[in-house]
């Protein structure tokens, strides 16, 4: 299939579209290079041998949008692209409803009019918000007690979604738009390559990166959010993903594909607390790292984690690496991004306008 991914350089879109080049899918990225670099396009290109086209742009351009809908005859959109800071969210609401639901209505409007009707959204499990069960499943409700604006528009987002299929499939049941909403859980790891992985622009807020930031040196130590937790050894638990078994899940929903909406949690179904991540980065790395013990951060859930069963059932999908695959994989791209100049900020590219394309 001939697939547009928006968001296709940063650190789940890149590792998916890898993975749709090796199954054989042609590719176009969309992406404005917010949170990512063009050296991912480099990477991903070398990894799959060949290049998907880019384009530098944004959802919120609709002109450019549609010239590259005319241009593309895409068969389905992988949708990632989207500000994704929790903590940024929370100072700068506007800026987080403007980007993340302006873009996905114009990316809407594209899809209808130029009639295509395969759709994956890159949703959350921030969409479940404060549950009194831990285990979460697609069944619970979501839009409840949700902490931030950034959470808010993963779940209007989906809401958006369902109404725009229910729409459009009673004006023509014979040709139904199909979309996958993929919640995932705590993305980490990268290809095992090394070439891959999570590198943010700015300050990151997730867990993972700022580890690596201590481990490269950037930060003197971390501080774990809180140790008076109601769990077993009073840190935080999540469930922690590989990214690689991330993108193989949106592969899978691709296939599986059906008329309407259809929700899937994406995670191991396995808790990991902090201080277990810590642990495991200290053995893998068989370096010590610093931390202390600070406040609890504000929003925090003190654990939840996936029920991941619809996924493995309708998708034929589970997770098959483990938070130490993770762990090793992010020391190797550690170790090669460390010794590599930093090539993904030296090609500084130009806005076309409109969009050329990148041979
Ligand atoms: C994990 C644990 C922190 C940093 C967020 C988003 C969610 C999804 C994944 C996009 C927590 C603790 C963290 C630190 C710490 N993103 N921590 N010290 O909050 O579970 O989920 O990222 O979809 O939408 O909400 O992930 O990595 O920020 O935190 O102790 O310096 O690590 O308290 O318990 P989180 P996280």
């Amino acid at each position: 299939m001939n697939i547009l991914v928006t968001g296709g350089t940063g650190y789940i879109g890149s590792h998916t579209v890898v993975a749709l080049l090796d199954s054989g899918h042609d590719v176009t990225i969309l992406d404005n290079l917010n949170n990512s670099h063009l050296g991912a396009l480099e990477s991903i290109s070398q990894l799959a041998g060949r290049r998907p086209l880019f384009y530098l742009s944004d959802l919120c351009n609709l002109d450019n949008l549609n010239l590259i809908f005319d241009h593309g005859h895409f068969d389905a959109v992988i949708h990632f692209a989207g500000l994704k800071a929790v903590g940024e969210s929370v100072s700068e609401p506007l800026k987080y409803y403007e980007n993340n639901l302006i873009g996905t209505l114009n990316l809407l409007h594209a899809i209808k009019s130029h009639n295509v009707k395969k759709l994956i959204f890159s949703s959350s499990a921030t969409v479940y918000g404060a549950q009194p069960a831990e285990k979460f499943t697609e069944e619970m409700p979501t839009g409840i007690n949700i902490s931030n604006p950034y959470g808010w528009t993963k779940s209007m987002i989906e809401q958006i979604l369902k109404d725009f299929a229910a729409a459009e499939n009673t004006k023509s049941p014979d040709n139904p738009v199909e979309i996958s909403l993929l919640r995932y859980f705590n993305p980490i790891g990268n290809h095992p390559s090394g070439l891959l992985g999570e590198n943010p622009n700015g300050q990151p807020n997730n867990l993972m990166p700022i580890i690596m930031q201590v481990a490269r040196g950037e930060r003197s130590e971390l501080t774990v959010f809180g140790d008076d937790y109601d769990t077993p050894d009073g840190t935080c638990v999540r469930d922690y993903i590989h990214v690689v078994d991330l993108a193989d899940g949106h592969l899978k929903a691709l296939e599986y594909l059906k008329p309407g909406v259809n929700t899937y949690n994406l995670g191991s179904g396995q808790g990991t607390s902090v201080l277990e991540l810590i642990h495991t980065f200290e053995e893998v790395s068989g370096k010590t790292l610093p931390y202390k013990i600070g406040n609890r951060r504000p929003g925090d859930l003190a654990g939840f984690y996936a029920n991941p069963e619809k996924a493995k059932r309708e998708l034929h999908w589970q997770t098959k690496l483990t938070v130490k695959d993770a762990m090793r994989d992010t020391l190797k791209f550690l170790e090669l991004s460390t010794n590599k100049t930093a090539n993904n900020n030296s090609a500084q590219p130009v806005e076309p306008n409109p969009p050329e394309r990148q041979k």
